[in-house]
């Protein structure tokens, strides 16, 4: 569920940092990292608690650098459908309520004891803050108490290494992280490098499609309704004209698609054919600005991840482009620990030093900026 329907708490447009992660540190071992002739992992633990779900994940980093999924559980709040949009303070006791229980969940589908974690990683923005605060807090207490490692995660960049269970996630790529808060366009030229080529100018994808499902009185959560309506209805019976066409850069653009929609609606137009024409125009301008992006970038492959990346359209019409896509896996898409666990095995893998237990949770995370103009 889109945060901007309820304010400006979270999810705002990145800023002006480069970010640069991993690579020129030397390897550091985690002190529970067996000994790598036995090809034996190291478990990490994943935890996500930046919006309304309660996720925690286990993978299994082995020593020649695979990762493994061993157990993903994520507990999505209903508490919010009856505002129509994110409550932050209940969202944050709910995660305070549920987040013991998921854990032991995930635990026990890794077929783990605590004590066998070696590293725990938990999102630290961006995010609703007092939400992510729940989760952090926990993965510190977990990390102290077993006297491991600790990675404060990136939340973006867990979505993107999402995908790095169906695929060798080797830069250079680019990533398309598309999801109810964040429609950013990334060109990762090395790993742990994002530089930020295009993004929304207005509302997230997942965040009109969740707005214009309620307008149609399609339900929650608005993607896969949409998606469920549109395959009954007929995606030439309302014109959704095509956002940003022209342009020169890689921005998106979803105002004038819900404006549409609104006007649609009001004229009497039927659900189904409001979810098919929107549903097109979504996909067309989220797959050709990214394959423009790719040729000016001169990218190969393309990740594409957040909660959108479930959409059955989108994933058709990405697998026409030419491009090797890579998605996450089934359970991945949408917010969980385990792709909070997977940077947290990217971090590690790269050498990168854990993070000490004051790192902080914080709305505005940038994790790139735009290339400075030649
Ligand atoms: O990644 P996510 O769980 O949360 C954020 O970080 O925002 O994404 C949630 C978003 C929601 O807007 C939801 O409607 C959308 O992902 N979504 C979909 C589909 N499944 C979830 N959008 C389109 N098609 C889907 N099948
Ligand atoms: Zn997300």
């Amino acid at each position: 569920m889109a945060v901007s329907d309820i304010g400006q708490l979270a999810y705002e447009p990145d800023g002006n940092t480069r970010c640069t992660v991993g690579s020129a540190r030397p390897w550091y071992t985690p002190r529970r990292m067996k000994d790598p002739a036995t090809q034996t992992g190291t478990f990490i633990l994943g935890i996500d608690t930046s919006c309304d779900d309660t996720g925690v994940g286990v993978v299994e980093l082995a020593a020649n650098g695979q990762v493994h999924v061993r157990a993903n559980r994520v507990w999505s709040q209903t508490v919010h459908a009856q505002y129509g949009g994110v409550m932050p303070e209940l969202a944050s006791r709910e995660h305070v309520e549920r987040i013991d229980s998921v854990m032991g969940q995930a635990l026990a589908e890794a077929g783990l004891n605590v004590t066998d974690l070696g590293a725990v990683a938990a999102t630290s923005g961006p995010g609703l803050v007092g939400a992510l605060l729940v989760g952090l807090m926990y993965g510190k207490g977990v990390a102290q108490a077993l006297d491991v490692p600790f990675y404060a995660a990136h939340h973006l960049e867990g979505h993107i290494f999402a995908a790095a269970t169906e695929a060798e996630l080797r830069a250079p790529y680019l990533a398309l992280v598309v999801s109810g808060g964040h429609t950013h366009l990334f060109d990762v030229p090395q790993d742990g490098e994002y530089v930020l080529v295009g993004a929304t100018r207005d509302d997230a994808a997942g965040e009109a499609f969740d707005k214009i499902a309620r307008l149609a009185g399609l339900g929650y959560p608005g993607g896969p309704a949409i998606s469920e309506a549109a395959l009954l209805g007929n995606p030439d019976a309302v014109a959704f004209k095509e956002p940003l066409q022209g342009q020169k850069g890689f921005d998106f653009s979803f105002s004038g698609l819900k404006t549409a929609a609104l006007l649609a609606h009001k004229a009497g137009a039927r659900p189904e054919d409001l979810a098919a024409g929107f549903e097109r125009a979504a996909v067309r301008t989220l797959v050709r600005t990214t394959v423009r992006a790719a040729q000016a970038c001169g990218r190969q492959t393309v990740v594409v991840s957040g909660g959108v990346a479930a959409n059955r359209a989108l994933r058709e019409a990405f697998a026409q482009t030419g491009l090797r896509v890579v998605f996450p896996g089934k359970g991945l898409n949408t917010d969980n620990g385990a792709m909070i666990a997977l940077a947290g095995a990217a971090a590690i893998a790269a050498g990168r030093p854990p993070g000490t237990l004051g790192e902080s949770a914080t709305a505005y995370a940038p994790l790139a900026t735009p290339p400075a103009p030649p």
